[in-house]
């Protein structure tokens, strides 16, 4: 068997044996909240701005379409994580279905959405963070809150923010299920304070012309606008559950817990993501948000309640570091499982004393903070969605060859109508990927070359010898 097509084994996976180390612990509630607390962030709180700016009133149906098509990778996502419950998610099941070299495609795309996602909360942060310094009178100077793109020199929020979580993860920071719960909380208390805040000012004449720019991709001179373009990137509001379905192993009872974990998490989500987006709209005309780097404060501002704005406000800076923290701590697993495959270098991941891997995090962070301090947020979100609807392809493909190949393997969890779900979660993600920006597209084209190159060059002979010597 060549390199590109050899496929890893988990049968006998070391990581299984710590899995079953786990107490099962977690019934449902528990699940729906890990993956609330993973999922909203950036994408309600600043990406619903940019969103309208592409869709218009019609954004709420760009919310509705990612999600479902979110939902349908979910439930694949779950049903391949309990047969496959070893780290490295997307990549590791890539590389037990398919083989090395589609498993480096995708975990060359994992690093990408992994390392962007954290530089785009950074930036979603650092906007939260100026409007509400700025709402207590201490205003931070646009140069210093902005990269070029917007007039600035450098957001330095967004590189703040960065070092300090990877500041706590080389200190052996982990998620904690009760601080978890605790932002949660947090969180939903300040959307549903902005729906109730703003409901009173709803005005149905805001959502007319409901679809000012169309339905597809279809902007004039190339300028990609559309109910799928907002879709494309609001997409990025949708992800992070991975979380929910990396704690199979700790579930109660994963076949029912993880279906209503997952499916529940998603329902929620879709449901306050469109009440969200239906009060902003009929609270203030889409244009006066849409460039916002803080819309729903701006909202609030705008029709009257500042202590509404600042309340949100403190309770993004509080809750949206969390969702940094699981993104950083997901780069540098799925950097840890390639190195341990040979992929990456090996000294590279090494882990500390305190069990953290010090020089990925350096790494990443010194890479992830100069994209934080020197680009526009859409941007960074639209290239992290590219990498994720790459890796979300490639668990619905393979919970599909799974059903072939293994019939008969014992499934924890089965996703219903796995061959609806599949194709339609393939077809959902390719979709949304050619209705990202085609700038976008071709920087991903170009992320991936540059891989193949690393691949070809250097990564599969790495592989081949840790295999030989293991
Ligand atoms: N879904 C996460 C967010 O919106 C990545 O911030």
């Amino acid at each position: 068997m060549n390199n590109w097509t050899y496929r890893k084994s988990v049968t006998a996976h070391d990581e299984l044996a710590e899995h079953h180390r786990l107490a099962r612990t977690l019934s449902w509630p528990h699940l729906v909240a890990l993956g609330v607390g993973a999922i909203v962030g950036t994408g309600i709180l600043t990406l619903i701005g940019v969103g309208a700016g592409k869709a218009g009133p019609a954004v709420i149906l760009s919310f509705a379409i990612a999600g479902l098509i979110c939902a349908c990778a979910a439930l694949a996502y779950a049903e391949v994580a309990t047969m496959i419950p070893a780290s490295g998610s997307a990549y590791t099941y890539s590389y037990v279905v398919f083989g090395e070299l589609i498993a480096w495609i995708i975990g060359w795309s994992l690093i990408l959405e992994y390392s962007l996602v954290v530089s785009a909360v950074a930036v979603g942060w650092s906007g939260y963070v100026s409007g509400f310094m700025a709402s207590l009178g201490w205003a931070l100077p646009q140069a210093w809150i902005a990269g070029p793109h917007a007039g600035g020199v450098l957001n330095l929020p967004a590189i703040l923010i960065i070092g300090l979580v990877a500041a706590m993860l080389m200190a052996g920071t982990r998620e904690s299920a009760t601080l978890n719960a605790i932002l949660v909380l947090v969180k939903m208390a300040a959307l549903a304070l902005f729906i109730l805040i703003a409901l009173p000012h709803f005005q149905a004449s805001n959502f007319e012309p409901f679809m000012p720019f169309g339905f597809p991709r279809s902007g004039p001179s190339g300028s990609e606008v559309g109910v799928m373009a907002a879709a494309a990137i609001i997409f990025f509001a949708f992800y992070g559950f991975d979380a929910i379905a990396t704690a199979a192993e700790e579930a109660k009872n994963p076949g029912r817990d993880l279906s209503i974990g997952i499916v529940g998490s998603m329902v929620v989500c879709v449901a306050i993501y469109m009440a969200v987006a239906a009060a902003a709209i009929g609270a203030l005309a889409y244009t006066r948000f849409a460039d916002s780097p803080e819309p729903l404060a701006l909202i609030l501002r705008e029709i009257g309640s500042g202590w509404g704005a600042q309340l949100l406000g403190a309770s993004a800076v509080i809750a949206l570091p969390t969702v940094i923290l699981a993104f950083f701590y997901g780069q540098s697993r799925i950097f840890f499982t390639m190195a341990r495959d040979g992929l990456l270098p090996q000294g590279l991941a090494r882990v500390s004393r305190r069990g953290s891997p010090v020089r990925i995090t350096l790494f990443t962070a010194a890479v992830v903070a100069v994209i934080a301090g020197l680009f526009p947020l859409d941007e960074i979100a639209a290239l992290a969605n590219a990498g994720t609807l790459a890796a979300f392809v490639a668990v619905c493909a393979a919970m599909l060859v799974l059903r072939r190949r293994n019939p008969g393997a014992e499934r924890k969890f089965r996703a219903p109508a796995a061959f609806v779900i599949g194709p339609l979660g393939m077809l959902g993600c390719l979709y949304l990927f050619w209705s990202l920006p085609a700038q976008t597209r071709w920087y991903f084209l170009l992320w991936n070359l540059i891989g193949l190159v690393v691949y070809l060059l250097w990564a599969q002979r790495q592989a081949a010898r840790s295999r030989a010597t293991a």
